[in-house]
């Protein structure tokens, strides 16, 4: 079947999904308050976990996007015990040497800030800004992603951090230093200008000459192998070009946006949801990553916003197909099932070509939930971005 013949998710499939995804979180509230949602299930079922993982932030945004939907005590009040959490962490600098400041930082405490004014949430996401541009290599151009600060192995930059820089530019804003939206748009530039190869498939990394700064290579390292397009650094690479041109207003990000875009959905097996690496298709034995088309989907639902009429509603239907897919045939349908939102995601999987572990493989995974229920929120109002 064509893509265009796939249909979109309706109007009251969204309000299903969305009262579900609500309902779901509520029930995990008493478990998941004080402690947090590890990054990935076990047989379908989140552990708890303290506040260590660079992926906490996104059950504390699920949290909000609840609160956001319903205006409810019970998850304002979760929320707000979470910013505390995030708080104690970045002054206390636990487990925050690496650069997923924003994952962590933009959908708890930058979300609490924007919708109830935590000044807690404010002051926390500040020093976690702080934090982030300690990684910045002014020689190179760019925010190095893991590791101590002067070995060789790290001196590179991930796709991934793309959704990280957002966090800086609403630093700026709040604050009113330039330094923090200074270097994001550095980063950007160096990022773009290496990640996103000819055929427009993108690089999980890119390593940099440590005495000169200029560009070296490109490795994965959660993908298939070298060459190939790890599923979600592809769809980090859609969202964060949509965030790029949103913060820069550089024109040229639109195209990137659109090839990115483009070499995602023609390498997408049928039912629309990808295998872990675009290398895979139907009839590969290989694990999905279900998490990528919602990360995808929000990336064109953001981009959407800055686009010229006919093109927006092009994205907005194709992410529209994206969010059935997921709705259909990939959703958690009742609690005994699962206590995330979304099945059959993929953290980490061992290929003879990487040098991953095995983890997390055909589970939930966090930030799957969660931008799938960003993209919900996204389909029913023009949603106040909390990134
Ligand atoms: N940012 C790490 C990941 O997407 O798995």
């Amino acid at each position: 079947m064509l893509f265009e013949e796939k249909p979109q998710i309706s109007e009251s499939e969204i309000t299903a999904a969305m009262d579900f995804a609500v309902a779901q979180t509520r029930r995990c509230l008493p478990e998941f308050t004080e402690k947090f949602k590890k990054a990935y299930s076990e047989h379908d079922f989140y552990q708890p976990t303290e506040n260590v993982d660079w992926t906490t932030g996104f059950w504390t945004g699920q949290i909000w996007l609840s609160y956001e939907e319903t205006g409810k005590e019970c998850f304002k009040r979760a929320g707000e015990i979470q910013i505390e959490s995030f708080l104690n962490r970045i002054e206390n600098k636990i487990e925050v040497d690496h650069h997923d400041m924003g994952f962590l930082y933009s959908p708890s405490c930058v979300a609490g800030y924007k919708l109830t004014g935590n000044e807690n949430g404010k002051k926390a996401a500040i020093l976690a800004a702080d934090q982030l541009i300690r990684r910045f290599h002014p020689v190179g151009e760019f925010i190095q992603a893991w590791g101590p600060m002067d070995a060789p192995e790290n001196y590179r930059l991930i796709i991934d951090c793309l959704l990280n820089l957002p966090l800086l530019y609403w630093a700026s804003e709040e604050t009113g230093d330039a330094k923090y939206r200074d270097i994001a748009e550095k980063h950007i530039h160096t990022a773009v200008a290496n990640v996103i190869r000819e055929d427009h498939s993108t690089w999980h990394t890119f390593f940099f000459d440590m005495e000169t700064g200029a560009p070296d290579h490109g490795a994965t390292c959660q993908g298939y192998r070298d060459g190939s397009a790890w599923a979600r650094g592809q769809a980090w690479g859609i969202y964060g070009m949509a965030l790029a041109y949103r913060y820069t207003g550089r024109e040229e990000y639109i195209q990137k946006f659109r090839d990115v875009t483009a070499f995602f959905l023609e390498h997408l097996p049928a039912d629309l949801v990808p295998f872990w690496d675009l290398e895979f298709t139907d009839g590969d034995d290989e694990p999905r990553d279900s998490s990528s088309a919602a990360i995808a989907a929000c990336g064109m639902l953001e981009m959407a916003r800055y686009l010229g009429e006919e093109e927006a509603k092009e994205y907005r239907a194709l992410a529209g197909r994206l969010v059935k897919a997921l709705y259909d045939f990939y959703a958690v349908r009742d609690e005994t099932q699962s206590n995330g939102l979304v099945l059959h995601s993929t953290y980490s999987n061992h290929s003879p070509y990487n040098t991953c572990n095995h983890y997390g493989v055909d589970e939930c995974n966090i930030w799957g939930d969660y931008f799938y229920m960003e993209a919900l929120m996204r389909l029913k109002k023009d949603w106040n971005p909390y990134w």
